[in-house]
């Protein structure tokens, strides 16, 4: 044996060595996240599907993790860590939006040759996307049926529809900090979606109107704004992909697809802080 494959190895002072110590892989839980593709056709083009959803979903729990931070925050009248959590979020969002730049390379032909092996699997069964909705604002106690088989993502989305949204914390932030907001608004069944009350559209007015005086609430209004306008853009970029790949299809989880993605275009997250606009 050389005198070479004695030595230790050696690159730049790097440790080499971690039989008793935690690497990369380890703490990341690499083994885990690396082994959990597992493609069902013969298709070459499967795992970029694949891995383009498993991407996403993680780029999703951060987004919750975000904004249930941002709540508590809201709750708190902290709105500075509140603004870097939004801040965060929203870039997350445009992350995502250009995501589908990836799977815009998938053909119609490509994508043909996997679908029969997703049987009835869609996005629409995603939890974490349906926990993002809720937590938005956009509730919808029906859809709470496809997890009937998965209990702890349904009692994840149980919970969500139960507590107030993050746009419902900003506009209780707005009663306490002195705006007129009507009492059925404040004490609202929060399963509902949000929909549009004058006190609140009042309220960011004046908002907008003496930025100066309400800083914090027009840095807040205008973080949800960036936040809702990312989300919209990443709604068009999906039905406007799906169109390309698939057509008029329906979709695997059922719906109509295109008709049906394109009918989410005009879900509006945050009603007031847009109507504002007009108003102003
Ligand atoms: C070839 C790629 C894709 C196609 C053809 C496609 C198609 C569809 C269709 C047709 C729907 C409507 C529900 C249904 O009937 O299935 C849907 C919903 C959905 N998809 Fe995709 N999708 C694709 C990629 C993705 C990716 C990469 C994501 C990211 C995670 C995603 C997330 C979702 C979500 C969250 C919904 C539910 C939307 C809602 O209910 O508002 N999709 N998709």
């Amino acid at each position: 044996m050389s005198d070479q494959a004695n030595k230790p190895a050696e690159w730049h002072g790097a440790k080499m060595e971690f039989k008793e110590s935690m690497s990369y892989g380890d703490y990341l839980g690499l083994d885990q996240i690396l082994s959990a593709q597992h493609p069902l056709s013969p298709n070459h083009n499967e795992m970029l599907f694949i891995i383009q959803h498993q991407t996403s979903e993680l780029w999703v729990k951060l987004m919750l993790h975000e904004l249930q931070a941002v709540r508590g925050q809201l709750r708190a009248g902290e709105l500075d860590p509140a603004f870097k959590m939004l801040a965060r979020v929203a870039r997350i969002m445009d992350q995502l939006v250009h995501a589908w730049d990836v799977l815009a390379t998938m053909t119609p032909s490509e994508y043909t040759a996997i679908r029969p092996y997703l049987g009835a699997s869609s996005g629409f069964q995603s939890h974490q996307y349906r926990a993002l909705e809720f937590i938005l604002g956009n509730k919808n106690p029906q859809l709470l049926a496809v997890h009937e088989k998965n209990p702890p993502a349904h009692a994840i989305l149980e919970r969500e529809l139960h507590t107030p949204s993050v746009y419902d914390e900003s506009v209780m932030l707005l009663a306490r900090s002195g705006f007129a907001i009507a009492p059925g608004r404040l004490e609202r069944d929060w399963t509902l979606p949000t929909e549009a009350d004058e006190s609140v559209k009042a309220a960011w007015l004046v908002v907008y109107q003496e930025p100066d005086k309400h800083w914090g609430l027009y840095e807040l209004a205008e973080k949800l704004v960036d936040l809702e306008t990312a989300f919209r853009f990443w709604r068009f970029r999906h039905v406007t992909t799906v169109e390309r790949i698939i057509g008029f299809k329906t979709g695997t989880g059922g719906t109509a697809g295109v008709s049906y993605l394109r009918k989410m275009l005009d879900v509006v997250l945050f009603p007031e802080l847009f109507a504002l606009r007009t108003a102003l």
